[in-house]
């Protein structure tokens, strides 16, 4: 039974949740563990901060009596302090909110800590930096998107690499720097390079047969950066 805890400061690959089969969502977790996989990330998205819905916290509740996987939600919602305790409750182990859908990122972020779960800010490609710097010791993870938040599947845009860059070198080692959006095969080992260490990655597994090959050949590409 994998653990619910990791080194942050390690390489990992996180399948985004959004692109699995939602009616077989037993069947894509055991295949999903069977590949090694140590993390699974879950995308929950409200029609207003980003113009698409997915899935709440009962959904990721039921997915918690399933497996002892570590899981990161990333709160693509207008107001996630009304919902963190429901993920918390849920069974998530780290949570990410957006610092453009929050008014007090420090206060949210402090909660999350309080919880006792790893608490993430996220920035949208637009979304500068500095708009986090001052949160950045209130974090374990900051996930940078390299896709317009809202879904999978799109084009992987590489202005977004100055940032993780720039993130690399104002937070701790301890902290993990996410990259979501377009990750894959050809875009990896850049981000790696950049200083991302976890790689949310949704069609360059989903879309593949061997879910086992597609994470091991991210790995060899990080490995080989
Ligand atoms: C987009 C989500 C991503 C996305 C990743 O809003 O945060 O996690 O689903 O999917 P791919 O890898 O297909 O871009
Ligand atoms: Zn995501």
């Amino acid at each position: 039974m994998p653990q619910r805890t990791l080194d942050r400061s390690a390489p990992l690959i996180a399948p985004s949740m959004l692109k699995c089969d939602f009616a077989d969502l037993d069947g894509e977790i055991s295949r999903l563990e069977a590949a090694g996989a140590r993390t699974l990330h879950w995308d929950v998205m409200d029609g207003h901060f980003v113009p698409n819905l997915s899935y709440g916290a009962m959904l990721i509740a039921s997915a918690r009596k399933r497996t002892n996987l570590f899981f990161d939600a990333h709160l693509m919602v207008a107001e996630p302090g009304a919902y963190l305790d429901d993920f918390v409750q849920a069974g998530c182990d780290a949570v990410t909110v957006h610092v453009e859908a929050v008014s007090e990122p420090f206060a949210i972020l402090q909660r999350i800590r309080a919880a006792g779960v790893l608490a993430g800010v996220a920035i949208n490609p637009k979304t500068p930096v500095e708009r986090i710097a001052d949160v950045l010791p209130q974090c374990d993870v900051v996930l940078v998107m390299s896709v317009e938040p809202g879904f999978g599947g799109q084009k992987f845009l590489p202005e977004v690499l100055p940032k993780v860059r720039q993130l690399r070198g104002m937070v701790s080692p301890k902290t993990a720097i996410s990259i979501d959006g377009g990750i894959g095969p050809a875009t990896i080992q850049e981000a790696a390079r950049s200083g991302a260490n976890w790689f949310v990655t949704g069609s360059a597994i989903f879309d593949q047969s061997d879910y086992a090959a597609a994470l091991r050949e991210m790995e060899n590409l990080v490995k080989n950066s």
